[in-house]
Parts: structure tokens; sequence; C-alpha cells
């Protein structure tokens, strides 16, 4: 990418980032303290499209599949939880500091920064060698090896600009807590880095009192934490984030066949969503964590370029295996259909909430220019738009805002509605523009005397005359899930 398209790139996050703070999708966290690295808030309007996306997500988990039940696990676990997954012994980056600027980085990241830079340029070869190279070294753990090339490849700081580094040091990203009333009984516990344990230590929890057979899902949304050194790009990166996991357990040697019917079926999940299929692409990996046997990003075109958003894993039998090793409790499911026992594999879907919200904040965004006027509005499908309709008397007067106020209770039970009086029309379809409401509906002297309404399309800006007793059934078939359904 040429420096001036990626100048554009970051502008258009930048526009992103200060619309949704000034419409109240999110905003720094504790701002008046000068804010939290990492760590965002979400606001009225942010709120609503988070917990739209968290319900598509648990729906389409747990009601479209018949043999997908759901859970939810406490943050805080057992500390032996996190020594068994193997978080506390390898669930660590490599960092290294600017002894200048004393800003710490991940080193990993530099290097596959200054990748990128070869690659825009256009010399693809060295870009991969360089990224092979990290590779080779960070397998062999020769974090040594890791400091030289960022030295030789001339890296510097972007803060100082110097390349005055520390030594590579591995740090571990999860964050401890103590539990225990006086200090001397207290012991360390961790903020959970991922939902997923909470699932594999339910597993038989669930599959006896929820009487499931192999195979089936267990599906999660939670909190998560992690102390995450690179810091940017927004929510893309936070410290304290949602995940959306579901564990499906399958009988050892199905689960590549499960793997890629998983991946396919998430993959049209974003499609179904909206997401045009030019923004999405296949990640499959080439070095794969120790309990993997299969695994693959679905990334999407950020003004950042192209980044994970979920991640689809073939675990194996690894997670279940080492909790039964350290909690020395039988984890095996009888198949009463092969009449064995066995410790089941597992296909893993794992996205991020926080991250599917800025997927859908950056493809609904359209600033446009239309006969020399300019607009700005949010396209969210209309089942996940944080308000589905605006009630907007023409005056107040007349008794418009006391028909206003019928049409709202005739809709407030089943939709977010919002009612607005204030200002000219043009500048109350504009604010709803603004927050992504797909339909605003003008309640005028013909409402008094036919019942009719005139409902203004967000994304056409196209008018129609509606019925009042229409508005119900035309609101219920634009905004259901059943129309992302059909579509998975
Ligand atoms: N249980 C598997 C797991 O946690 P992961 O690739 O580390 O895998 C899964 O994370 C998803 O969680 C990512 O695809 C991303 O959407 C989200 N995620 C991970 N770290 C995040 C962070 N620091 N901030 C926001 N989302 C994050």
């Amino acid at each position: 990418m040429a420096k001036n398209e990626q100048t554009a790139e970051n502008a258009q996050l930048k526009d992103i980032i200060a619309h949704a703070k000034e419409y109240g999708f999110v905003y720094p966290s504790s701002e008046i303290y000068d804010g939290l690295q990492a760590v965002y808030d979400f606001g009225p309007y942010g709120v609503e499209l988070k917990n739209n996306l968290k319900r598509l997500w648990w729906e389409t988990m747990t009601r479209l599949n018949d043999n997908i039940v759901g859970l939810d696990s406490a943050i805080f676990m057992h500390p032996t939880t996190w020594k068994a997954s193997g978080h506390v012994d390898s669930f660590n980056d490599p960092m290294i500091d600017n002894k200048d600027s004393k800003k710490r980085y991940r080193a990993d990241v530099l290097i596959e920064d200054k990748a990128a830079q070869y690659e825009k340029s256009g010399d693809q070869e060295r870009a991969q060698n360089l990224l092979n190279a990290m590779a080779r070294l960070l397998e062999a753990e020769d974090l040594t090896g890791v400091r030289e090339l960022i030295i030789n490849e001339g890296i510097t700081c972007p803060l100082s600009g110097t390349t005055n580094w520390t030594e590579v040091r591995q740090f571990n990203l999860m964050f401890s807590t103590q539990v225990g009333s006086v200090a001397e009984d207290a012991s360390t516990i961790y903020l959970r880095p991922e939902t997923a344990q909470g699932i594999f230590v339910n597993f038989l929890n669930v599959q006896k009192t929820a009487r499931m057979k192999v195979p089936f899902g267990i599906a999660q949304i939670g909190k998560a934490f992690r102390n995450e050194i690179v810091a940017r790009q927004f929510i893309f990166r936070m410290r304290e984030f949602e995940q959306m996991e579901m564990q499906f357990f399958v009988r050892p040697g199905s689960e590549l066949d499960w793997y890629k019917q998983w991946a396919a079926t998430r993959m049209q999940w974003h499609k179904a969503l909206g997401i045009p299929e030019e923004k999405l692409r296949r990640h499959d990996h080439e070095k794969l964590a120790h309990y993997a046997n299969a695994a693959m990003d679905i990334e999407f075109e950020f003004p950042f370029g192209f980044k994970e958003v979920e991640g689809i894993h073939s675990r194996t039998d690894f997670d279940l295996k080492s909790h039964q090793e350290y909690s020395k409790k039988k984890q095996q499911y009888f198949d009463p259909e092969i009449n064995q026992n066995y410790i089941p594999y597992v296909i893993e879907t794992s996205i991020g909430a926080d991250r599917l919200f800025l997927m859908t904040m950056c493809n609904a965004y359209v600033h446009e220019n239309v006969d020399g006027k300019e607009r700005t509005y949010l396209k969210f499908h209309p089942a996940i738009a944080p308000v589905k309709a605006a009630i907007l008397p023409l005056t107040k007067k007349d008794g418009l805002p006391e028909k206003g106020q019928e049409i709202i209770n005739l809709l407030k039970y089943d939709f977010n509605i919002v009612y607005e009086d204030a200002a000219s029309i043009g500048k109350r379809y504009t604010r709803q523009d603004l927050i992504g409401t797909p339909f605003c509906i003008a309640v005028d002297h013909q409402t008094l005397e036919d019942n009719t309404v005139t409902i203004r399309h967000r994304d056409t800006t196209e008018q129609e005359r509606v019925a009042i007793t229409d508005l119900h059934q035309r609101l219920s078939e634009a905004c259901s899930f059943r129309r992302i359904f059909e579509k998975c």
C-alpha cells in the first residue's frame, strides 16, 4: 500500500473512532482521568449494538443447533486450571524495551511491521524471508536471536527513533490477583484469559445434566482479560474484552471433518450478517499450537488491513486430557453407539464480541457525497441496528405528539424505538442516520386523517406511505434474526 493510501486508511479508522465516541457507541474508559490504555466503555447505542450481536451469536449457536447448549461459568477459576491449560507456562509474548523512550514493544510485532513495510514496497520475498526467520527463532525459543534480527533489520523505536534495545524477555499475559481475607492465607488466582477453560472443566456436568450425546457443543459468552502490551487499533486489541466461544465435542478421528464443517459454517455466518465476501478471507495456520492439529482464522479487511476476527481450532483432546491428569478426575464419555469410553476431541469456534463490533462498525460506516451533498450513515443490518425506528412528529402541536405516542405504544414491546420532536425533520433524519436507525417514521397531519405515516429508509433515503396497522409487521420482517438465520 502506498504511503498516501495508508494515511487514508488511518484517517478512516480515526473517523470511525471519533464517530463512535461522538454518537454514543464507544468511549475511552475513565476518560475524565485521561483514560486507561486498551480499555473502553460502550455507550447507549454501543451497548445495544453489542447486545444484539451477542444475542445473534447466542441464538445462532443454541437455537439453530439442537446439539449445542449454553453455559455461564465464573471468571475466577481454580489456579490449577491455568497450569493444566498451559497458560501459566506458555501464555507469553516476547517483549523488548527501548532504553531511550522506555517504551515496551512486542518483539514479534516490530518484526511483522517491518515485513509489512517490505510487502507494501513490493518486496514480497524479503518480507517472507523475514517472517520465516522470526518463526524459526521463536520456535527455537532463541530470544537473543530475535533481538539480533531486530537490530540487523535496523528496526527503530517509533518514539525515540533509536535501536537502543534491551534483551527480549517472555512476558505472561495473564492478570493475577489474590483471594483470601488475610494476607497469609492469600493465594494467587488469575482473571481468565479465555472463556474456553470454563467450558472444559464443566464438560461432564453439562453432558450429564443436559443428557447430551457426542457430538455436542457448549457455547459461552463472557469477559476475558489479557495484559496486552501492544494496545493499538481502538477496540481491536483490549485488555478487558468479551469472547463468544463454542467447544464442540466429537468422537476421536472425526475431528477434521467437523473442523471443515465449522470453518464453512462460521464463514457463512459472517456473510449472512452482510459482510461482503471480498472483505473476508480465510487464513490457515501453518505453525500450529502444541494442542492443535488444524487451525484457521476468519479475517476481515479493517482500515488497517486484513486481521483476525474469529479463530476455528481443532484442539484435539489436549484440554480434557490435561484436566484429567491435573484433577485426577476422569473426563471420559461413554459412547453407547460404539460401546466405548473415550476423551472427546474438540473443535473450537472463538470470536471476540468487541472485534465483531469493530468489524460491524467499519463495514457499516458510509461517508458519501451525492450531488455535492455530504452524508454519513451507519448501514447496519436492521436486525442488529441499535435503534430500529424513530418516531418523528412533524410538529409539537395539533395532536401529532400524542399520535406518535400511540405508535410507540404499538411497537415498544418488541422493538427498540426512539421518539424525537425537536429540530427540523431533516436534522432529525441526519441524527438517526448517524446512529444507524434503519427506519424513520414521520407523523404528519395526514396521519390524523387516514392513520398512515411516512417511512423513510436510511440507506436509500426513499420514502413511502404506510398504514399504522402495517408497521409492526413491516418492522418484524425487516428486523428479525430470521433474515440472517435463513442465510446461515
Ligand atoms: N480460546 C481460544 C482463544 O482464546 P484467541 O485467538 O486467542 O483464541 C479468540 O482469541 C478471539 O478472541 C480472537 O479471534 C479475537 O476475536 C478475540 N480476542 C483475542 N484477544 C483479544 C483482545 N486482546 N481484544 C479483543 N479481542 C480479542
